[in-house]
């Protein structure tokens, strides 16, 4: 019975940190499952037996009334942060601490730890006889809040310790949430308010999530709020009952441990999760370049960091070094630039997009964000603004992360007016007051007004002037403005048929910009039918989708006269890209606008089809896995090129065919699992020999 349960426990706590930790699950969730309960039902039966670190005890604590002060055994230091968010910010820190430990410029470069800055909230965990007992918040350094409830639930951070490790411990590191988990979290708080919940609520950032589930007094809300963490500091209380200053503490550390690299090998091995990027760096320049090297990964890291950390690598180096008001002198925080600020909503606009799409744009009081000011975030459409609700003259937060458009995270309701207006969609295009209309099952609504309205005209010219368009140097959004708004020009041949003494009268408009316009102009003439294809701006044709046309096509007639079967024959044509393309070129207008641009003198180069659409396997994709009999994989390829088909590298639904030979892997199993016809050599013979 003993045994039993130790062993389950054993193998629950095994398979958690497998899970948890090492993202590597041990066992299917069902068999965790499974042992889960026979833990519980003998627990319940010997309650006797139950232990502190026993994994059915993480989850079912009742609440609390409030939480308990604890007085920090080393108080936790906050960390100085570099004042210069540039190189220098590294550069300096580098300069202090070779300064403080009295090294001339002949002495070797200080080894660092260089660490990520979580962006969550710090946690000491103390550790006593290998058992987690007790878990508190930061507060104000000397005193926290006892968590333990509720870190417990955190399924990376263990209960129990190894034999391996000091058995009286304390282990400071950070909770977080990850930026997926966030989401989740936020789309659950939504449908609990929409289904009328009361007392619930979305959250600002994962920070903000995060505190608040550490913070909870019931933990079995907590619990529900999906947590992670990240060890990187440890403390040794060899004596249970004392209290150290924290230089007193670096030195005790300093009877184990060497470095600070080691001891997160340390922490790693007993268990607990510690970010693969903290490195071993040297010198100023180390330090800048894993300042850079963050820098160009966060907007892909799965959690947010504010910044990067720096600590002085050897643990004697840290002692001598010591700290000063509430701060160590040898490590530093050194951030970026906030992702997310608070500013006022002045406005909120309705602008018109090339294809007529309304987008609702809150004007913001200007603010420095993720390095550039802003003063405009997208709302994207009604639904995302209704669900936001941003009213005008709220404060909200705004987020620019990398270069990303920026856009409204959420309201400050606190700080809400008390007139402020829900916002609607206008009825009618604010430009041209054409009707606007959603098309059923979408998103957007969109003005009815095409290239009556002058927001989409000004769109469209700038779509065919854009650089990797037809590219018109020189025309740039305000002489487009100028240009339809005096109505000199409505179609895009009337580009071409500008002359000097139109150009001259415009305001602001010099006799160089005007030469330059039309030397720009003349010298688009000469384009590519892909350019020329992307240029047009027919609704869901990019440009590798109007490259792909080009090559099948060879030719602008070819490609304007291609019934829906054709177009579906092209690479990345989908149903809605054909029916887009036919409802295009069907329109009059648009065909004239295609003579008109060839008789003004746009030219390009044609070239054969690339694909013949008379071959009996035109518009067929196959794919070849395997080693076949005979024929080599080039072999096949060219046998089913000759008869139209084309041959992708990977199987999906579009797929035709698999060509499978010996030792056909994962493209074999997924054209089975999708029900897509096998053939072997001998079928493929007779299939591109078929009349
Ligand atoms: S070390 C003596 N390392 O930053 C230095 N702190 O410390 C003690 N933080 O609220 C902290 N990432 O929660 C350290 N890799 C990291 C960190 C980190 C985030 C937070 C910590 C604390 C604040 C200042």
């Amino acid at each position: 019975m003993h045994e039993r349960l130790a062993r389950l426990r054993q193998q629950l706590q095994s398979a958690g940190h497998h899970y948890y930790v090492l993202d590597d699950p041990l066992m299917p969730d069902a068999e965790y499952d499974r042992l889960f309960r026979e833990l519980q039902a003998l627990e319940a039966e010997h309650p006797e037996f139950i232990t502190p670190d026993s994994p059915t005890q993480r989850v079912g604590a009742a609440p609390m009334a409030s939480f308990t002060q604890v007085s920090h055994r080393v108080p936790m230091l906050s960390i100085h942060t570099e004042t210069d968010s540039s190189e220098q910010g590294a550069v300096q820190f580098d300069a202090r601490v070779r300064k403080q430990l009295q090294l001339s410029e002949t002495d070797s470069p200080v080894d660092y730890v260089a660490e990520l800055k979580f962006d969550g909230l710090a946690i000491s965990l103390m550790y006593r006889n290998h058992l987690l007992v007790q878990a508190c918040t930061r507060g104000d350094g000397e005193t926290g809040e006892d968590v333990t409830h509720n870190i417990r639930t955190i399924g990376q951070i263990p209960l129990r310790l190894p034999d391996m490790a000091p058995a009286e411990l304390e282990v400071r590191g950070e909770v977080y949430m990850r930026r997926d988990d966030f989401e989740s979290l936020n789309a659950r708080q939504r449908q609990r308010i929409a289904d009328g919940l009361k007392n619930e609520k979305t959250f600002v950032n994962p920070r903000n999530a995060a505190a608040g589930a550490v913070r909870q007094l019931d933990p079995r809300i907590a619990a529900q709020r999906p947590l992670s963490f990240f060890a990187y500091a440890l403390h040794f209380h060899p004596d249970a009952s004392q209290t150290l200053s924290p230089v007193e503490a670096t030195l005790n550390g300093l009877q184990i441990y060497g470095n600070h690299m080691q001891v997160l090998l340390a922490l790693k091995t007993w268990g607990f999760p510690v970010s693969e990027h903290s490195k071993k760096v040297q010198g100023a320049t180390g330090l800048i370049a894993f300042h850079h090297d963050i820098a160009a990964q966060r907007d892909s890291l799965p959690f947010d960091i504010d910044g990067v950390v720096y600590k002085v690598n050897d643990i004697s180096m840290q002692a001598r070094m010591g700290m000063v008001s509430r701060e160590p002198r040898w490590a530093v925080a050194h951030k970026y630039p906030a992702q997310e600020e608070l500013t006022t909503v002045q406005a909120i606009e309705v602008q018109v997009g090339r294809t007529g799409k309304l987008t609702p744009v809150a004007k913001l009081a200007p603010v420095f964000v993720g390095g550039v000011t802003v003063t405009n975030a997208t709302l994207h459409n009604e639904d995302e603004a209704r669900r936001k609700d941003v009213r005008v003259g709220d404060t909200v937060v705004v987020r620019r992360a990398g270069d990303v458009i920026p856009e409204v995270v959420s309201v400050m309701l606190e700080k809400r007016l008390q007139d402020a207006q829900i916002f609607t969609m206008p009825s009618h295009c604010p430009v041209c007051d054409s009707l606007a209309l959603c098309d059923e099952g979408e998103a957007d609504y969109r003005c009815t007004g095409g290239l009556f309205c002058s927001a989409q005209r000004k769109q469209a010219i700038l779509h065919f002037a854009h650089r990797r368009a037809v590219e018109v140097d020189d025309l740039g959004e305000k002489l487009v403005d100028q240009l339809v708004d005096a109505g000199l020009v409505n179609t895009l041949p009337d580009l071409y048929k500008l002359v000097f003494s139109q150009l001259a009268v415009l305001e602001r408009m010099a006799e160089k910009s005007a030469n330059n316009l039309l030397a720009s102009l003349e010298r688009s003439k000469q384009t590519t039918l892909p350019r020329f294809v992307f240029g047009l701006g027919i609704r869901h044709v990019g440009e590798a989708t109007a490259k792909e046309l080009a090559r099948h096509f060879g030719g602008m007639d070819a490609i304007m006269n291609a019934g829906i079967d054709q177009l579906l024959t092209v690479n990345d044509v989908g149903p809605v890209v054909a029916q887009s393309l036919r409802t295009f070129f069907d329109q009059p207008h648009n065909r004239e606008v295609v003579e008109q641009l060839r008789a003004c003198g746009l030219q390009w180069q044609e070239s054969a089809p690339g694909a013949r659409l008379d071959l009996p396997l035109a518009g067929h994709t196959y794919v070849i896995t395997g080693t076949l009999p005979t024929l080599s994989r080039e072999q096949a390829q060219a046998l089913l090129e000759e008869a139209g088909a084309k041959v992708a590298g990977s199987v999906s639904k579009k797929t035709t065919g698999v060509i499978a030979g010996e030792a056909a892997g994962s493209k074999l199993e997924k054209a089975n699992a999708l029900g897509i016809p096998v053939l072997d050599e001998p079928a493929l013979m007779a299939l591109v020999k078929a009349p």
